[in-house]
């Protein structure tokens, strides 16, 4: 029987369009996967989105859509982006499918008979925008993860009995050290349950966007417990049909970003041992993506897209360099001109070279087809130095691949890629190539055999990371199909004397700085774009093809296009934090809802307004103005106030209640 191997992503939300965060998990369970079928692992990749919960039933309603409307559209679009990539997922799951329900509503009918779910009353403060229950105290307290004000709950819930949990929860940690990596987050985590676990509200009744209690429908289950399921009930949780289930569950890796590892190294492992399941074999938490210094996340603004990338420079390039460049785990940042110096030095200048010029006189000098090396004396130490390189390669860049220490382990595989430039620079094939003395033709077959080895190997290795253009080198060589290829049989000495190469080409085409500009002009045109694009299936934007913007210029008497108009977004937010700023006498810093998010805007208006009379007032937000920096504080947004008499501010209100988020148009 063949090795089983299950690889989860966290599956995504639906408020937000996918970014290169998003693609940044994919891509590593991706790689991974891709190494485990190569390694001969019967392998199943699972991603897909997560659907239900407040935060979703707002941002719908912000977009004046359906929640299944807004849901179907943005799942649609990261499941085209994930095709987009290549990435080989096995199965997409989305939480509001049925097989999916029905799976949530027999896991909490195991847990509840089990015992562990009981009906009580919950008062408390609860944060939107993370879908969590926190300790925080009165209206509007701000939620200790993310700082956002939190809403009052003042419910009759259901209870998951997590205080039972605590010592079996800290005897998995220190029996199963590499339940949780790395090690920091196990500390934190263990931390977290050592301070004392509270029972969890698992259940909400006061929306209606989620999958009904089993037996008592006027409750939703807690999205954290629906969206946490999603791992099980994929292979059929719960279902007539396990055999998926039955083959591929306890997941080898369960990839997440840090900020929800307490929702899958406490809760997660909590429900799981309450139904009796048995636990994933381990939770792997990486590092945020920064840009600009900020995580990359849509309420900051500062998402870079994939599909930028992928038309510049294609999708193996981002691959290589978020695989590359960050030390998986940690933080680490992107900017487009990191991207390329990295595309250039190792892609276009490093592998891609590599492969161009060696293959390229195999065919010159002996008519495309790999020649011998010689055992006699054409043969030097600087041969076997090579070989021994490759073989170290081999053994570690393996290691370092199951530790998920993807950075080292390109580092090493593109350590033998400079070793064999190197080689070919001081071994000259093409002076010896200029030669016809039998001895120099032997050389010059050792020399490139060598460094056609050296190639196939590194090729190999790195197929997993960026599979489109080592397919290529692959089929170029004569090998065939790389994903046929064994990786647990690599070694040297392999390529066969007499294997005929194929049409060799470029396959990464060196970038320079107009790259870096076009790439960032297609980012800074999108951030600019209406809102409303935004729920649009994302399609590549060409930057020769977009067109001119109407512009007030070409239309009479210095009238604006209804476009024109729609590029400004206004939005109904409701103002949760108002304060005076510091020596400025005119200044509010408010703290504005906008039912997605919650922005800070600083505003002209102190002298009209005393801030406590602006708590809970609903006003209307500019909220695609770029943001700028008054008195040192960052305005993210504009206030829309008519100038009365002697340029006092009115603030903009309506006579009807309309909801948070709403869009003026
Ligand atoms: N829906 C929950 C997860 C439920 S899993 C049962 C959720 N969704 S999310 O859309 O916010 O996606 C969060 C995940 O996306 C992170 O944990 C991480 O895997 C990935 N990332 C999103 N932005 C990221 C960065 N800026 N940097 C790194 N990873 C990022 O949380």
């Amino acid at each position: 029987m063949s090795r089983k191997f299950y690889i989860t992503t966290p599956i995504y939300y639906v408020n937000a369009r996918p970014h290169i965060g998003h693609a940044y998990t994919t891509i590593a369970c991706d790689a991974i996967a891709r190494r485990q079928r190569m390694l001969g692992a019967e392998t199943y990749f699972l991603t897909g989105t997560d659907e239900h919960g407040q935060k979703i039933e707002r941002a719908a309603q912000a977009a004046g859509k359906t929640p299944q409307q807004l849901t179907d559209e943005v799942s649609a679009q990261f499941r085209a982006l994930w095709d987009r990539m290549g990435l080989a997922y096995d199965d997409y799951i989305r939480t509001t499918s049925d097989r999916h329900k029905y799976g949530v509503q027999a896991l909490w009918r195991r847990i509840r008979d089990n015992g562990y779910i009981y009906k009580g009353h919950y008062t408390g403060q609860y944060c939107v925008f993370d879908e969590l229950y926190v300790d925080a105290v009165g209206p509007g307290a701000p939620c200790p993860e993310c700082s956002r004000p939190t809403e009052t709950v003042q419910e009759e819930n259901y209870f998951f009995k997590l205080s039972a949990f605590e010592d079996k929860l800290l005897r998995l940690y220190s029996e199963q050290p590499d339940f949780i990596r790395p090690e920091t987050r196990r500390n934190e985590v263990t931390s977290f349950v050592r301070s004392g676990l509270r029972d969890l509200s698992v259940s909400r009744s006061t929306f209606s966007w989620g999958i009904p209690v089993p037996d008592d429908p006027k409750h939703v289950i807690y999205v954290w417990l629906d969206a946490l399921s999603n791992y099980i009930t994929a292979l059929g949780y719960g279902s007539s049909d396990t055999k998926l289930y039955d083959k591929f569950w306890p997941a080898d890796v369960q990839m997440i970003g840090k900020e929800i590892v307490r929702f899958h190294c406490v809760y997660w492992p909590a429900f799981l041992m309450a139904a009796g399941v048995p636990l994933p074999k381990g939770i792997m938490a990486h590092g945020w993506l920064l840009f600009e210094e900020n995580k990359m996340s849509k309420s900051r603004g500062n998402i870079v897209r994939a599909e930028t990338i992928l038309d510049v420079l294609g999708a193996d390039a981002l691959r290589y360099f978020l695989l590359r460049e960050i030390v998986f785990g940690q933080d680490g940042s992107f900017s487009f001109d990191a991207l390329v110096q990295r595309y250039n030095a190792d892609l276009a200048n490093g592998l891609g070279n590599l492969a161009s010029r060696t293959l390229a006189m195999i065919t010159r000098y002996f008519h495309g087809e790999v020649p011998y090396p010689s055992h006699t004396a054409a043969h030097t130490p600087a041969d076997d130095a090579i070989a021994e390189t490759a073989r170290r390669a081999i053994a570690e860049y393996n290691a370092l691949f199951d530790q998920y220490q993807f950075s080292r382990a390109l580092e090493l595989a593109w350590g033998l890629v400079a070793a064999v430039d190197k080689y070919i620079v001081e071994n000259e094939p093409w002076s010896l190539g200029d030669k016809q003395d039998e001895e120099s033709r032997a050389r010059l077959a050792t020399v490139l055999y060598t460094s056609a080895e050296a190639l196939r190997i590194v090729t190999a290795l790195a197929h997993p990371v960026i599979p489109e253009a080592t397919a290529k080198i692959w089929a170029q060589m004569g090998l065939g199909d790389i994903k046929k290829f064994s990786l647990s049989d690599l070694k040297w000495g392999q390529l066969h004397l007499g294997t005929k190469l194929g049409t060799v080409e470029a396959v990464f085409p060196r970038a320079d700085k107009s790259t870096i500009e076009r790439m960032q002009k297609m980012e800074e045109q999108q951030r600019s774009a209406p809102a409303t694009a935004e729920a649009k299936p994302v399609a590549p934007t060409p930057v020769a093809s977009v067109p001119p913007p109407t512009s007030a210029a070409s239309l009479p008497d210095g009238k604006i296009s209804i476009e024109d108009f729609a590029k400004v977004e206004l939005r109904v937010g409701q103002v949760k934090v108002a304060e005076k700023v510091k020596g400025a006498d005119k200044l509010l810093r408010l703290e504005v809802d906008l039912g997605t998010e919650v922005r800070q805007v600083v505003a002209g208006i102190a002298e009209a307004y005393a801030p406590e009379t602006l708590i809970g007032r609903k006003v209307v937000i500019v909220v695609n103005l770029a943001p700028r920096k008054l008195r040192g504080l960052e305005s993210n947004g504009m206030i829309v106030a008519a100038s009365a008499e002697g340029g006092k501010p009115v603030l903009c209100g309506f006579l009807e209640d309309v909801p948070v988020g709403t869009r003026l148009k």
